[in-house]
């Protein structure tokens, strides 16, 4: 470090207040206050004099920009959970540690998960569409307007059972529907237990019995494109999907042919693959009420910025005081 006591640590973007404020108590911070994503010429200049940088899901932290950064450049501590955008093999060659900020989001995405599991079926948003598009005048109540479909008694797959998976299974649970698992390894007796759930280690056998899927996977090489055409062409034609983790576990194109042709019949969205382009023919499709889509904020509360953002700061100053910092991540996570 260039000055053990006050490294200087780049922050990418806008941040609490809170956040902020402590940021600047511990360190020579240097801030984003009217929050423009970086170039990536400001970030290479960045990497070559902070000590610390501070990135988000919005940064793409690639090998060459990890190869640009100088000597004094040793640590990135992502203001996230996911690690996707950060070529963490690289920053290990390099003696960059990497950090994230893990668990403080698990229940802000689990509810807003559970909020898409919801809305889907039971056309929320197409039906608060209906009073705003009309300024409130609607002909009234009808025994067969606005018909969804019942969430209790189905069957959900969660694909994915770490801690967000299992916050999803949680709610769901309550909800009355039977949980269903895909993951690489099979969650703990107990757990599985509680959760009365079911494990399946063929993603493929549990695609063609579940009734909704949730995607709670993190997204890495292995997991790109999970849901391919090939896949999706399992699903149930009265099957509905929601993505809370990273669009490019899914095949957008192949989700999108399956939803026009009826081969699936919704899909509730945070996330997608060219973020934040969004797809128009998933646009389209959330004009006609097939889907619902939400940008990115399934983690947004002011509650788990401000806590990713203390993660953050301890993480900092752990690794400054020559500890091991707390979410340090290692390249064999991926
Ligand atoms: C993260 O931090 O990985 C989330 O995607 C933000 O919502």
């Amino acid at each position: 470090m260039t000055n053990k006591k006050r490294p200087k640590v780049y922050i990418t973007r806008k941040l609490p207040d809170a956040v902020e404020t402590r940021m600047r108590e511990l360190f020579d911070a240097e801030l984003n206050i009217d929050d423009t994503p970086r170039t990536r010429d400001e970030l290479v200049d960045a990497m070559q004099r902070a000590d610390v940088l501070v990135p988000t899901v919005t940064d793409r932290i690639d090998s060459s920009l990890i190869e640009a950064a100088g000597p004094q450049m040793k640590l990135i501590a992502s203001f996230s959970n996911g690690i996707d955008h950060i070529d963490i093999e690289a920053a290990t060659r390099k003696g960059i540690t990497v950090t994230n900020t893990p668990n403080v989001l698990t229940e802000d995405t689990a509810d807003m998960t559970m909020a898409l599991i919801l809305a889907v079926p039971r056309r929320l948003a197409e039906g608060a569409r209906i009073l705003t598009d009309r300024k409130g005048e609607w002909a009234g109540w009808s025994p067969t307007w606005m018909l969804g479909r019942r969430i209790a008694g189905k069957r959900i797959g969660i694909i994915g059972m770490g801690r967000i998976g299992t916050a999803v299974a949680r709610r769901a649970k309550a909800f009355g529907l039977s949980i269903h698992y895909h993951n690489r390894k099979r969650v703990h007796p107990d757990t599985e237990e509680k959760l009365e759930a079911t494990y399946w280690d063929s993603l493929d056998q549990m695609l063609a019995r579940v009734d909704i899927v949730s995607v709670n996977c993190p997204s890495t090489p292995a997991t790109y494109h999970l849901l391919s055409a090939r896949r999706l062409a399992l699903l149930q034609p009265t099957s509905y999907i929601v993505n809370t983790a990273r669009g490019g576990i899914i095949d957008e194109a192949a989700l999108v042919k399956c939803l026009k042709e009826g081969k699936i019949a919704g899909a509730g969205l945070d996330v997608f693959e060219n973020e934040p382009a969004v797809n128009p023919k998933l646009v389209k499709l959330a004009g006609e009420g097939k889907v619902v889509l939400l940008p990115h904020m399934s983690s947004a509360t002011l509650e788990s910025r401000i806590d990713m953002g203390d993660k953050v700061v301890i993480n900092i100053r752990t690794f400054i005081d020559g500890h091991r910092p707390p979410d340090r991540v290692l390249p064999n996570r991926m």
